[in-house]
């Protein structure tokens, strides 16, 4: 899948050694990296209701080697089950490709703030999608994640959105023909 839309999961693993083409911080001034037209789109969302001191990314490009960490760490401190439920395999987290954003409080309770409610309604306008929505667990294989937020591009986000389909169920209708390839793609 080309462009931003490109599934990442344990059934579609990066090639081995993939680097994002390119990478800017986050946010003017961020020492977290994005691919760069997905920082471009950040700092649009957050400019846009003056919020930077209210939503703040806390994780954004992973290399390899860090997801790896992350991955040892938590099977080490919480064991198999939940680690998978909760951390991509090492070359299968769409954090190595930089097009993923964690927000704010990494924690469930982060959907009961204003900034959720407000990214809610707004991310999709610059091309952002909640990726592991609590429905569609079963299909992504990854608990609800209410602060991992995806860059696919706006067409695709309103596209998702409007008929509530996650990465892997928008994919497959690209794929077999089902849903259109979206304009901006
Ligand atoms: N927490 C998400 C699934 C990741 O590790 O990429
Ligand atoms: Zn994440």
């Amino acid at each position: 899948m080309k462009g931003h839309i490109f599934l990442v999961n344990p059934s579609h693993p990066l090639p081995e050694g993939y680097e994002p083409p390119s990478l800017s911080p986050a946010l003017p001034g961020s020492e977290i990296l994005l691919e760069s037209e997905c920082a471009s789109a950040l700092t649009a969302l957050l400019g846009r209701i003056d919020a930077w001191d209210k939503i703040i990314p806390v994780s954004g490009y992973r290399p390899h080697n860090e997801q790896q960490t992350l991955w040892d760490e938590t099977m080490r401190d919480y064991g198999e089950i939940f680690t998978r439920k909760y951390v991509a395999v090492p070359g299968c987290s769409e954090h190595e490709t930089g097009l993923s954003v964690d927000l704010n409080e990494v924690s469930d309770d982060f959907k009961y703030t204003e900034a959720y409610r407000w990214l809610s309604e707004n991310a999709e306008d610059y091309g952002f999608v909640q990726r592991y929505p609590e429905d569609k667990q079963e299909i992504t294989g990854i608990i609800t994640e209410p602060w991992h937020y995806r860059y696919v591009g706006q067409a695709a986000a309103k596209a998702m959105n409007a008929k509530s389909l996650c990465l892997e169920e928008y994919a497959a209708g690209l794929m077999d023909g089902s849903l259109e390839m979206p304009r901006s793609e």
